[in-house]
C-alpha cells in the first residue's frame, strides 16, 4: 500500500465547515461533519503520503496524519497558503463559508430589556475569499501541485448538477472537481456519499456511489494519481 505515485509526496487537505464569529458565542456555521475530508486524508496516509489535515473538525485523526486547527475562512485560507510550497496535492474538501459577518462583537449581542422593545440587530454580511480560485490563480502557469475541489450540488436531476459541476470546473480552473449531490437527507454527517469525478480539459465522468466515504476517497486517489 505504500508504493506508488503518492509514496513520500506531501498532500494538503481542507476539512469541515468554516465557523464566522458574529460575538464571542455565536458564529454562522454550516452542515459539512468533515467526515469526507478526513476519509480523504486517511486514504491518502494509506497510500504513503506525508499529510497535512487543516481543519474546522474534531473527528479522531487518521493514523499518520498531521492537523492544523482553523476556525474562520481566513484562518483556512492563511493555512493553505503556508503550505503551498510544499504541497504536490491539494484538495479542498473543506465547505467554506462565502460570507462573514461584517462585524466581529467582542461582547455578547444582548436582546433590548425595555418592556416592549422587540427590537432585532441587522447583520451585515461581506464576501470571504474564494480560496480554491485564488490557489489556481497562485499557481499560474508554473508547475505546482495538483489541485482539487469539491462541489456540493443539489438538485434531483443528475444532468443538472453535472451541468453545474462542468461549469464549476471551468470557473475554479482546478484539475479535478468532486461533484457530490447533497440534499436534506443525503451526505451531510452520513458514513455514505455519491459523487461524480470531472477532469480538466476531458468530458469523461466518473460515478462513484452510493459507498462509504473512504471508498469514494480511494476513488478520488486512483484518479489524481495519474496527475501526480
Ligand atoms: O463555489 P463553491 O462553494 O460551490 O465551491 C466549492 C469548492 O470551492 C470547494 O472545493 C470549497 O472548498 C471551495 N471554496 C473555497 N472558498 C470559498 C468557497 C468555496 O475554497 N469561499
Amino acid at each position: 500500500p505504500t508504493r506508488g505515485p503518492l509514496r513520500g509526496r506531501h498532500v494538503v487537505v481542507s476539512a469541515g465547515g468554516t465557523r464566522e464569529p458574529l460575538d464571542p458565542v455565536r458564529f454562522l456555521g454550516n452542515r459539512s461533519s468533515g467526515k469526507q475530508g478526513y476519509a480523504v486524508a486517511a486514504a491518502a496516509a494509506a497510500r504513503g503520503a506525508r499529510v497535512t489535515l487543516v481543519t474546522t473538525a474534531d473527528l479522531q485523526l487518521p493514523t499518520g496524519v498531521e492537523s492544523v486547527r482553523v476556525e474562520t475562512a481566513q484562518q483556512l485560507r492563511a493555512a493553505m497558503l503556508e503550505h503551498f510550497d510544499s504541497a504536490d496535492v491539494i484538495v479542498m474538501a473543506a465547505a467554506v463559508a462565502d460570507f462573514r459577518p461584517a462585524d466581529y462583537v467582542d461582547t455578547k449581542i444582548k436582546k433590548g430589556m425595555a418592556p416592549g422593545d422587540d427590537s432585532a440587530p441587522e447583520i451585515r454580511l461581506v464576501r470571504n475569499p474564494d480560496i480554491l480560485a485564488e490557489l489556481v490563480r497562485h499557481r499560474g502557469d508554473a508547475a505546482g501541485p495538483v489541485i482539487v475541489g469539491f462541489a456540493a450540488e443539489t438538485g434531483d436531476a443528475k444532468a443538472s448538477v453535472l451541468e453545474h459541476g462542468r461549469a464549476k470546473l471551468e470557473r475554479k480552473g482546478c484539475d479535478v472537481l468532486v461533484v457530490n449531490e447533497v440534499g436534506s437527507d443525503r451526505t451531510f454527517g452520513k458514513d455514505e456519499n455519491t459523487v461524480h469525478l470531472l477532469l480538466q480539459g476531458s468530458s469523461r465522468v466518473e460515478d462513484v456511489g452510493p459507498a462509504d466515504k473512504r471508498v469514494i476517497a480511494d476513488a478520488i486517489w486512483d484518479l489524481v494519481e495519474t496527475l501526480v
